[in-house]
Parts: C-alpha cells; sequence; structure tokens
C-alpha cells in the first residue's frame, strides 16, 4: 500500500472514529482534548461536529490553517508532558482526547505515546473514551465503530 493510499485509509478512520466518539461522550461530564492541532484539520472537524463541548488543544507549536486558530485561553502551547501536568494541576477533567502526535515513524512515535499515556491518564475523567492514531497503554481497548478495521485507529475507555 502506498503512503497516499495509507493516509487516505487513516484520515477516513479519524473522522468516523472522531464521530463515533462524540456520539458516545455525549453524556460524560468533561472537556474534550485534541492532542496535536498541527494543520488542525482534526480539531477543525471535532469543534464542527462537537459545537458545544469545550475543546483544550494542544501543540508544542501554533502552526496551523489560519481559519483554525483556537479561542484564546484553549490553546496550550509547550511540551506535552509539561502541559498535561499543568492540566492535572488545574482540575482539567477531559471526557474525550484525541491523540494525534506522530511523524510517522513507528518505534519513535509508539514510545512517544507510551511515555505520555500515564499522563493523559491523570487527566481523563471516569468512562472517558480515547481515539489515537498510536497504540497507548494503561487504557482498556476497546471496538470503536465497525466500519474501521482492528488496528487501523485506536479507541480506549479509562
Ligand atoms: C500529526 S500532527 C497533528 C495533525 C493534526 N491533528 C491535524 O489534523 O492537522 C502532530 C502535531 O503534534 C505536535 N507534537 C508532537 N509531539 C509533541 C509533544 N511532545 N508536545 C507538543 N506537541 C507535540 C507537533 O508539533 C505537530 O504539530
Amino acid at each position: 500500500m502506498s503512503r497516499l493510499e495509507s493516509m487516505m485509509r487513516r484520515l477516513a478512520a479519524q473522522k468516523i472514529g472522531l464521530e463515533w466518539c462524540v456520539e458516545q461522550t455525549k453524556d460524560i461530564i468533561g472537556d474534550l482534548a485534541e492532542i496535536g492541532l498541527g494543520n488542525g484539520r482534526s480539531y477543525d472537524h471535532l469543534r464542527e461536529i462537537a459545537p458545544d463541548r469545550k475543546i483544550w488543544v494542544l501543540d508544542r507549536v501554533l502552526q496551523c490553517h489560519p481559519s483554525c486558530i483556537p479561542p484564546a485561553g484553549t490553546f496550550l502551547q509547550g511540551e506535552a508532558s509539561e502541559v498535561i501536568a499543568q492540566m492535572k494541576r488545574d482540575n482539567i477533567g477531559i471526557a474525550l482526547a484525541h491523540y494525534d502526535f506522530g511523524v510517522g515513524i513507528k518505534d519513535k512515535d509508539e514510545a512517544e505515546a507510551a511515555a505520555l499515556s500515564p499522563l493523559i491518564r491523570d487527566i481523563m475523567v471516569k468512562d472517558g473514551l480515547l481515539i489515537s492514531g498510536q497504540p497507548l497503554v494503561g487504557f482498556t481497548q476497546i471496538e470503536g465503530p465497525a466500519e474501521i478495521p482492528a488496528g487501523r485507529y485506536y479507541f480506549y475507555k479509562t
């Protein structure tokens, strides 16, 4: 499979998965977290499908499309390890997190996801969901939407 095909499948899974997770968590009290603003594509979709939820947006740099700049006070710039620790100190509770860090180098991306998992777990509320492009550790893996083949995108509950 070419990298283009792989990316198309990943993005389709991301869109379907985000919509599924927003529906699943609609009655769970807590905020949303977009972990990895990047260009802002998945954040833009998340805010469109969850207009009534507060979305915290994390990235070490603000380099998104101008139309996707998060509202003042919701963009948390810095290294994720430090930013998430501060969210914990601020008593922020996350009902749904989308983890989208990664540069496409499997070992490196998975190591980063594993290292950040315990910190992310600390800010999740009970029964919260995580959707992730990388395997996370310390959560219970669940089946996501039926249309997404196992392993293409990851789904967890706390
Ligand atoms: C794959 S991009 C996110 C793509 C984005 N969700 C979208 O749909 O456009 C990953 C982003 O995560 C950020 N990132 C990766 N590791 C990070 C870390 N440890 N702390 C903060 N930001 C990080 C990078 O700066 C990059 O912008």
